[in-house]
């Protein structure tokens, strides 16, 4: 089958012969397909794309076209939605210029895709059989997974089959998409395509290794983090907004009740217990109702071992904070407000994500 292969680079120079050659030669039984490169770059990658463009024309190669932009609108997703514009082809793969992403899955996703009467089909590092070994150091492979899993908790069922919605590399059906109303921004175009859309795509997912880079350094940076943040509050954030203002009149009501009760002369611990209860009790109604209602029939959990998960997590949360808050000041030495803000933060997410993952698991 013929695919046209989308390749954002950004100052990739050295890396685009050997790409070629790679994928000239895994897509040598694919008729009709070609490599487009949609290019940035600041330096002399324009000009190394089209020799070897001119190359590939001379003796009957891939052919190789490029876009080059000097404005770079939206940046690598911006590249890759223009690029996916001028597809010819039914079928188009998405993948990174610097040799991480194994050339010769381009054609093994698109055909799954094709054959499967899929839209999406993602190559993960986050199945089995994938690996994400070329994410250098610890922390970076920290920051992806824990970036995944909080996309996956916003977008419980759009991204229900996708283990790793934050990858550079996967095949799309063009007609199954909706380029106008994308708003690409930093590098996650793959969760803008998930979940912007007006519908839920049928998602596959094929394994692979990240690679080494080929030459060259990576361009993320702690900007594109931020821009990670943004698109994720531009997605609306999902149900996680709905999550939190509940979370947030849950505080009032806590507040409240216990003013009343301690008015009305209860011990003031005793009206603490109290008021903790009702505000989970609440908290967890409205969550039922206004964030989760359409995971509940599907999900693992009846009704009683929801409560029971939603009232162990919320009732360990509350007291574990009081001795981490303790711990984390004499340690750090920090003004204790701080600790306890940044410590409500965490909190809040890490009740997120066990209320999307766990508590209404499908
Ligand atoms: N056109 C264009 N414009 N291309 C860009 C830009 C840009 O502003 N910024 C980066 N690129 C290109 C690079 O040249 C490369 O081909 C590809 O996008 C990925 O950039 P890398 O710098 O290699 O990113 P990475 O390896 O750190 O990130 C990879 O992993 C992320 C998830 O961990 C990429 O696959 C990302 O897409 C992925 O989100
Ligand atoms: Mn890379």
């Amino acid at each position: 089958m013929a695919i046209t292969v989308v390749v954002p680079t950004f100052n990739e120079g050295p890396n685009v012969a050997e790409l070629v050659r790679r994928l000239d030669e895994a897509l040598a039984g694919s008729p009709g397909s070609c490599v487009l490169f949609v290019d940035d770059s600041k330096d002399d990658t324009p000009s190394i794309i089209e020799r070897v463009a001119g190359e590939q024309a001379a003796h009957g190669g891939l052919p190789v076209r490029l876009i080059h932009r000097e404005k770079a609108d939206g940046g690598l997703s911006g590249a890759v939605v223009e690029g996916l514009r001028s597809v010819r082809t039914e079928w188009a793969v998405v993948m990174d210029g610097d040799l991480q992403h194994p050339p010769e899955l381009a054609s093994v996703l698109a055909s799954r895709g094709q054959e499967g009467g899929l839209d999406v089909v993602v190559a993960s590092r986050y199945i089995g059989g994938g690996d994400a070994g070329g994410l250098d150091g610890y922390w970076r492979r920290a920051v992806s997974s824990t970036s995944a899993l909080l996309a996956r908790s916003m977008f419980p069922l759009r991204l229900r089959n996708v283990t790793d919605p934050l990858t550079g590399f996967f095949a799309v059906r063009l007609a199954a998409l909706d380029l106008d109303g994308l708003r690409p921004r930093g590098f996650k175009i793959l969760l803008e395509v998930l979940a912007r859309g007006k519908r839920t795509l049928a998602v596959g997912e094929e394994p692979f290794v990240f690679g080494e880079r080929y030459a060259g350094s990576s361009k993320a940076t702690l900007r594109m983090g931020m821009r990670y943040l943004e698109q994720l509050a531009s997605l609306r954030f999902g149900r996680m907004s709905r999550f939190a203002i509940i979370g947030g009149m849950g505080a009032v009501w806590n507040v409240l009740i216990l003013w009343a009760l301690t008015t009305l002369g209860v011990y003031y611990l005793t009206a603490a217990v109290i008021a903790a209860v009702v505000t989970i009790s609440v908290n967890f109604a409205l969550q039922e109702r206004y964030v989760f209602r359409d995971l509940r029939a599907e999900g693992r959990h009846g009704f009683w071992s929801r409560l029971a998960h939603s009232f162990a997590f919320n009732g360990t949360e509350a007291a574990v904070r009081l001795p981490i808050l303790w711990w984390v000041v004499e340690v750090s030495g920090l003004w204790p407000v701080l600790v306890q803000a940044l410590m409500l933060v965490v909190a809040f997410l890490l009740r997120f994500v066990f209320h999307a993952q766990v508590v209404y698991r499908p």
